[in-house]
């Protein structure tokens, strides 16, 4: 059912995500009134505020996480928030909570920004006290569980009150502007379409590197894990978008039926194509950072980085790898998708200097966006030698492309489809299950094969084992 909410269900109002991303989203919004002109947000969490302690706390929030140009509206933002204390596995709190909601006219978002572990009691505690309904829907923030099997319980325990229309996953990565224009690249522009299979591209390889640590997450990350953390979710939905069928629209259904064919597609990788590693003491930016097990406190094998080659097995990608990496504590912040194509299927000029080398798509997403094509040319002169080419850059800053628009971070996108009602840019259940069934997999064999992550030194690109992944197939990791 088609709704816009008023009111804004926040739980884990007073979290880390919450006032980094969440508050200054809808603030943000709300100053470009984007969202109903009488929208609630109602903040839940332990902590105990009344509805002046809570804007208070957002506005030292917004004053820390919000830009300050973006602040005008802030004092009329802050006059939507109410909150409400809720210890979420108390069923007993639930009926204030509703009655702080108030009647639901208009439509009621949820947003859970909790630990999974909190999922369930706080689905049961919502159903028992009426916060659920036609005119309800619900947001869930990863991760949503450890393994398939969890991941499983949690999308059962959410289904027995909300349905798949009104149940939206969250992969942040789906909200970042770049990552949609994935799709305007590929769909948009007759060019690449007719080349985009085995027969012209060589191989794919998806970076999302991070020059962060553990960044106070220990409990979390050290539970998690790159391969869960990272893979699990953005690379492969990056990874979808990137090899997923033609939809034939731009909506939820069409676009989410062709990445789950994708998903589906991924063959079960051997742990001869995989490489772990976690970081040790080095420095990034000339600044020493400690190791991993350092930071944690305590030795561990959670792997801080991991490189795959992975496989679809379909007929478009036969035969192409993809490579994916990706690790904390790397030398620099860089998520980037490359397409290499093939050699040219015969060369018509000779000489040492007219050797071509395979064009080349960069797709940058971030730290900035910006499109590269590496295409031969010409070099101009009158040599002797021949004919003599080499590559140059058509290169795109999408930046200058677009000078004007507010760059916009993936949770305000995420926030207002949520209130609006537009799944196209959440994970659907079949997607998850499909994605938590291949890392399943990955860690089935490197716990057959008794496989521990490899040191590599805070700075560098991953243990050298990463570098050898793609040399053996004479590749080189684009840097
Ligand atoms: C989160 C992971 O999902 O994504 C973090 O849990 C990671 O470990 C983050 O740092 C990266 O997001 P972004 O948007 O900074 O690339």
């Amino acid at each position: 059912m088609s709704f816009t909410a008023d009111r804004l269900l926040l739980f884990g109002a007073t979290g880390d995500l919450a006032q980094r991303m969440l508050l200054p989203s809808l603030c943000a919004l709300h100053a470009d009134e984007l969202v109903h002109e009488n929208l609630q947000i109602i903040g839940t969490a332990r902590q105990d505020f009344d509805d002046a302690g809570f804007r208070n706390f957002a506005r030292a929030a917004l004053e820390k996480f919000l830009p300050a140009d973006r602040r005008g509206s802030m004092a009329t933002f802050l006059n939507r928030l109410r909150y409400q204390p809720l210890d979420a596995t108390n069923a007993a709190g639930y009926q204030a909570l509703a009655a702080k909601v108030g009647p639901i006219e208009q439509g009621l978002a949820i947003f859970l920004s909790t630990a999974p572990s909190l999922f369930e009691p706080t689905i049961a505690g919502l159903a028992a006290s009426g916060l659920t309904g036609d005119k309800v829907r619900i947001g869930l923030e990863k991760p949503l569980g450890t393994c398939l099997e969890s991941s499983r319980e949690i999308n059962d325990a959410v289904a027995r009150a909300f349905p798949e229309e009104r149940t939206f996953r969250i992969d942040h990565y789906l909200g970042k502007e770049t990552v949609q224009n994935l799709l305007a690249l590929r769909f948009a522009n007759i060019l690449f379409e007719p080349l985009w299979n085995g027969a012209h591209i060589d191989h794919v390889q998806i970076t999302v590197a991070e020059t962060v640590g553990l960044e106070g997450r220990v409990g979390f990350y050290d539970g998690a894990g790159a391969l869960r953390d990272m893979v699990q979710n953005h690379m492969l939905q990056l990874l979808a978008l990137v090899a997923m069928e033609p939809p034939a629209n731009y909506n939820a259904t069409a676009i989410r039926d062709e990445k789950v064919k994708v998903l589906r597609a991924l063959r079960l990788i051997d742990p001869s194509e995989t490489v772990t590693g976690q970081y040790r003491a080095g420095a990034i930016g000339g600044q020493g950072v400690p190791g991993y097990d350092e930071e944690l406190g305590k030795p561990s094998d959670t792997e801080t980085f991991v490189a795959i080659k992975a496989h679809l097995d379909n007929w478009r990608w036969k035969g192409v790898p993809f490579y994916l990496r990706t690790g904390k504590r790397l030398p620099e912040r860089k998520t980037e998708i490359v397409v290499q194509f093939r050699h040219v299927p015969h060369s018509i000029f000779a000489g040492r200097g007219a050797r071509s080398v395979p064009n080349r798509l960069v797709i940058g997403i971030q730290p900035e966006e910006n499109i590269t094509l590496s295409l031969m040319a010409k070099v101009p002169g009158l040599d002797r030698d021949g004919f003599r080419l080499r590559e140059v850059p058509l290169d795109i800053a999408m930046a200058d492309a677009f000078a004007g628009p507010t760059k916009r971070i993936a949770y305000e996108r995420l926030l207002l489809d949520l209130i609006e009602g537009d799944q196209t840019l959440f994970v659907r259940r079949d997607e998850v299950e499909a994605q938590w069934d291949w890392i399943d997999g990955i860690r089935a064999s490197w716990t057959t094969h008794e496989l521990k992550p490899k040191p590599y030194a805070a700075g560098t690109w991953g243990p050298s084992a990463a570098i050898a992944l793609t040399e053996r197939d004479g590749v080189h990791w684009h840097e």
